[in-house]
């Protein structure tokens, strides 16, 4: 059974390499870390992505090291330590660091880009720049980042492109879509399952909306993020979704609470460089934030996509 299943996960693997894997662009083999403590810095870089919780969350053992604010983990979003394409993923991603973002209209590291996600998707504070945890994150990325092409590894990190709706994405249609297909892993209140039921040990599915989700500011609580994520990862294991049911769910989770974050007004200082679905104002053109929030886009001006 055993040796079946290897040669099956092997014949994917050739299959989806073959099929999907362009030049200068692979799984990163974390079987070739070295064993030296630089090597032990990247391994540990993929556990804190892997296991937030335990190491930086709510409930970390030690109280100074509780940065983030919710029992996610990284790679709740970016699947699989970010080595899966289209979800999120992490490989290349440190070659293109420092870069321009528009959230701060400046130049940031790579540094400062992981801590947009632990303010955000994680509803925490910043990791400390020189702390042995960020240096470890930063070793990670650098690693699986080895003989990729930039451009190459953008692409095939960033989610894949859904063709926008001529009405608005509709939060009820969503409730539907949501009950039929998402519900029994991240229940009816969007609150996920913790291990035994106890929230000190952390997810089993993680919650999509609640006081331990991500927060107002984050990627995932725009529509065209959420609904590309969905589209391309949800249900798990058996994506499954019509683009429409896409939409429409993403609008259910963006309707629903999420953790609050104060000061979001002061995101994106050149409002061109806002993105057409951020879902709080002020935007460059003066239509409503329902409008920014649901769709159609058609009409909107910002920025499409990140
Ligand atoms: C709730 C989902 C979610 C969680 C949890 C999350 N992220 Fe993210 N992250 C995103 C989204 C969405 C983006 C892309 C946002 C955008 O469109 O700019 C992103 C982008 C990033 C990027 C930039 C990638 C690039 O190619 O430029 C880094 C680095 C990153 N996240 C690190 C982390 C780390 C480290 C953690 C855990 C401490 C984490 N994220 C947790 C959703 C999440
Ligand atoms: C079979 C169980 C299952 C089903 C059904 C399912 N999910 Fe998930 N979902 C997961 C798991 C597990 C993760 C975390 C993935 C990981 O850590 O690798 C996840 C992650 C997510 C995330 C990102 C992390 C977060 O908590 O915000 C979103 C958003 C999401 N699911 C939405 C949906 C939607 C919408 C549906 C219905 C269309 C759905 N899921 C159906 C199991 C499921």
């Amino acid at each position: 059974m055993k040796h079946l299943i290897i040669i099956s996960i092997t014949a994917i693997l050739l299959f989806s390499c073959s099929k999907n894997e362009p030049l200068g662009w692979k799984y990163p083999d974390m079987n070739q870390v070295p064993k030296t403590p630089a090597g032990d810095m990247i391994k540990y870089g993929k556990e804190l992505i892997s296991h937030t919780n335990i190491h930086l969350g709510p409930y970390a053992e030690n109280p100074a090291r509780r940065f983030a604010g919710n029992n996610l983990v990284c790679s709740n979003c970016h699947i699989d330590a970010g080595t899966r394409p289209n979800t999120l993923g992490f490989v290349g991603t440190y070659l293109l660091y420092p870069a321009y973002s528009g959230r701060v209209d400046t130049i940031i590291s790579i540094r400062q880009r992981i801590n947009e996600c632990m303010v955000r998707s994680m509803n925490g504070r910043p990791l400390p720049f020189e702390s042995y945890e960020m240096n470890c994150l930063v070793a990670y990325y650098q690693w699986i980042s080895i003989d990729v092409i930039p451009q190459v590894g953008e692409k095939y990190d960033a989610l894949k492109k859904l063709k926008f709706m001529d009405r608005a994405a509709d939060p009820n249609l969503g409730r539907a879509v949501y009950n039929r297909k998402c519900n029994t892993c991240h229940a009816e209140n969007g609150a996920g399952a913790y291990l035994s039921g106890e929230m000190e040990k952390g997810f089993d599915i993680p919650s999509v909306w609640g006081i331990d989700s991500y927060n107002n500011g984050a990627g995932m609580y725009r529509l065209i993020t959420a609904a590309e994520f969905v589209k391309q990862k949800m249900p798990y294991y058996n994506a499954n979704l019509t683009d429409e049911e896409s939409w429409d769910v993403a609008a259910y989770l963006v309707s629903k609470p999420h953790p609050f974050m104060a000061g979001l007004e002061k995101d994106f200082p050149d409002l061109n460089e806002k993105p057409i679905d951020c879902p709080y104002p002020p935007y460059a053109d003066s239509l409503s934030v329902e409008r920014h929030k649901y769709g159609p886009f058609t009409g909107l001006k910002g920025k499409v996509g990140k």
